[in-house]
C-alpha cells in the first residue's frame, strides 16, 4: 500500500520524530542543520546517541545514500557520538541499497550498526533491515527500559530548519552529438560531489545513457554513486540519476539538493520546455581543432540561439573539451582560440562566455575516452577520477570547472526562512 505522506520533508521528519517518541519512548531532538549526515538525534541517558537519517522521497532510497550514511557513521566524530544509526525512508530502499547494507555487514562485522526502516501508512516503522547488533533487539540492550522512561514532550517550534539555499540548474547542451555532453554532465556532477554537494543528474535522453552509466541494477531502478570525500574524515556525497518524471514528483523532497545537472537531448525540442526554462547555466562543449572550428562556431551560435528562444536568463558558457596542450600545440591553440572567439562574439548578448581554456578546459584523456568501460565489463559505476601517480587530470579539470561556476553563484550570506 502507498503510505500517505506528509506535505513536505520537514513535516515528514516531524512525523518520524513523533513515532520514535510515542511508539519507541525515545527522546528525540532535531540538531541544527549545520550537522551534516543526520536529521534527528535520539538521546539516551548515559549512552551514546542514535543518529537518524530521514528521506521523504517517493522513489526508494538508493544505494548512494545508504553508502553515504554508513560512511558517515564510520567517521571518528560520528563514532564518538553515536552507537548506531537508523535510516528512515518514506518509500523503502532499492534492492542494491539493501544488498549493500547486507554485504557490508557480512564482509566486515565491525561495520557501523545501521538499520533501514520504512514509515508505513499506519504511522509505524517497519524495519526493512534491522541490524542484528541494534539496541532495538532487547537482548542487545538491557538499558532500553530506562531510556524508554525518558520522554521529551517539548517540541520546540523555534528549531525550524533553515531552508536549503538556492538551487542551480545546469543544462549541458549542443545540437550536435558526440561532443562530450554526457561525459561533461557526469563528471561535473562528480566534481560538485567532491565540493560537498549532493547532485541530481537528470537523464532526459530516451536511450537512458546516464541511467546505464550509473546503474546498480539491471532495471535502472537504482542509478546512483557515492563519491568519497577528497580528504578523509569528511562525509562524502551522492550523485543520483533520475529521469524527468522521477524528478518532477520528488523535486520538493530533495530539499538538500542545490545542484541539478541535465544531460540534454541534442534536439532542443525533445527537451521539456519547463526544464530548459529553469536553466541558470548552459554549457556547450566544443573542441578546438582546425577542421572543427568553422563547424563548431556555427554549432555554438545555433545552440545559443536555440537556448535563448526558450530561456532568456541562462548564462551560456562554451567549454573546450578534448583539449590538447603541449609546447607544440600552444601556438596552434592560440590561433584557433582567436578564431573561435571572433566567430562566437555575440555582441548583442552579455551572457555568452567562451571559457578561456588556459584557465579551464577538459583535456583529452584516455580515462575519459574509455569512461563507460565499467558497463561493458559489468562492473560497478565509477567516474574517471582515479589517480595515476598521485595525479588525475580529469578530476583537476572538472574541479576547476565546478569551481568556476561556484564562483558565479549568488550565494546569500544568510537564508531567510
Ligand atoms: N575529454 C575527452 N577525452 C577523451 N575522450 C573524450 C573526451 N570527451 C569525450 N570523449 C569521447 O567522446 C565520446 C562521446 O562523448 P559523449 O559524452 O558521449 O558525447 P555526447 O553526450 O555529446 O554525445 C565519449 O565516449 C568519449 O570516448
Ligand atoms: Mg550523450
Amino acid at each position: 500500500m502507498v503510505p500517505r505522506l506528509p506535505q513536505n520533508p520537514d513535516q515528514f521528519e516531524d512525523q518520524v520524530k513523533a513515532i520514535l517518541e510515542e511508539k519507541y519512548g525515545y527522546e528525540v531532538i532535531k540538531p541544527s542543520k549545520n550537522n551534516f549526515g543526520y536529521d534527528l538525534e535520539i538521546i539516551r541517558p548515559g549512552r551514546r546517541s542514535i543518529a537518524v537519517q530521514v528521506k521523504r522521497f517517493k522513489i526508494p532510497v538508493n544505494k548512494g545514500h545508504v553508502k553515504r550514511f554508513i560512511n558517515f557513521m564510520r567517521l571518528a566524530i560520528a563514532g564518538s557520538n553515536f552507537s548506531e544509526g537508523f535510516f528512515i525512508s518514506a518509500s523503502g530502499f532499492t534492492k542494491p541499497a539493501r544488498d549493500y547494507r547486507n554485504d557490508e555487514f557480512n564482509k566486515n562485522p565491525n561495520t557501523p550498526v545501521v538499520s533501514l526502516g520504512i514509515v508505513f501508512h499506519n504511522g509505524d516503522i517497519e524495519w526493512d533491515y534491522l541490524d542484528p547488533r541494534s539496541s532495538l533487539h532487547p537482548s542487545q540492550d538491557s538499558s532500553r527500559e530506562t531510556s524508554s522512561a525518558v520522554s521529551s514532550p517539548e517540541d520546540d517550534p523555534s528549531k525550524v530548519h533553515k531552508k536549503a539555499s538556492r538551487r542551480y540548474y545546469f543544462g549541458i547542451f549542443t545540437n550536435k552529438g558526440g561532443t562530450g555532453k554526457t561525459i561533461v554532465s557526469a563528471h561535473l556532477a562528480g566534481a560538485f560531489a567532491l565540493l560537498k554537494y549532493d547532485v541530481i543528474l537528470l537523464d532526459i535522453d530516451p536511450q537512458r545513457n546516464l541511467k546505464k552509466l550509473f546503474q546498480n541494477d539491471e532495471d535502472y531502478e537504482d542509478s546512483s554513486l557515492f563519491v568519497p570525500p577528497l580528504r578523509p574524515g569528511q562525509g562524502g556525497n551522492v550523485i543520483s540519476v533520475l529521469d524527468e518524471a522521477e524528478w518532477e514528483v520528488d523535486k520538493d523532497n530533495h530539499n538538500d539538493i542545490k545542484i541539478v545537472i541535465c544531460d540534454c537531448n541534442p534536439t532542443l525540442e525533445e527537451n521539456s520546455s519547463s526544464l530548459v526554462e529553469e536553466f541558470d547555466y548552459c554549457i556547450i562543449p566544443t573542441t578546438l581543432n582546425p577542421l572543427g572550428i568553422a563547424k563548431n562556431s556555427d554549432v555554438v551560435r545555433r545552440t545559443f540561439d536555440q537556448i535563448r528562444s526558450k530561456n532568456s536568463k541562462a548564462e551560456v558558457h562554451a567549454l573546450i573539451n578534448s583539449y590538447v596542450t603541449d609546447k607544440a600545440a600552444k601556438k596552434r591553440n592560440d590561433l584557433l582560440l582567436n578564431l573561435l572567439k571572433r566567430q562566437t562574439d555575440f555582441h548583442e548578448d552579455n551572457k555568452f562566455y567562451l571559457i578561456d581554456p588556459n584557465s579551464c578546459a577538459i583535456h583529452y584523456s584516455k580515462s575519459l575516452y574509455y569512461w563507460g568501460m565499467h558497463i561493458v565489463e559489468k562492473k560497478e559505476p565509477e567516474l574517471a577520477f582515479k589517480e595515476f601517480g598521485g595525479k588525475c587530470v580529469p578530476r583537476e579539470d572538472f574541479l576547476k570547472l565546478a569551481d568556476y561556476f561556484r564562483g558565479r553563484f549568488e550565494e546569500p550570506q544568510s537564508t531567510i526562512g
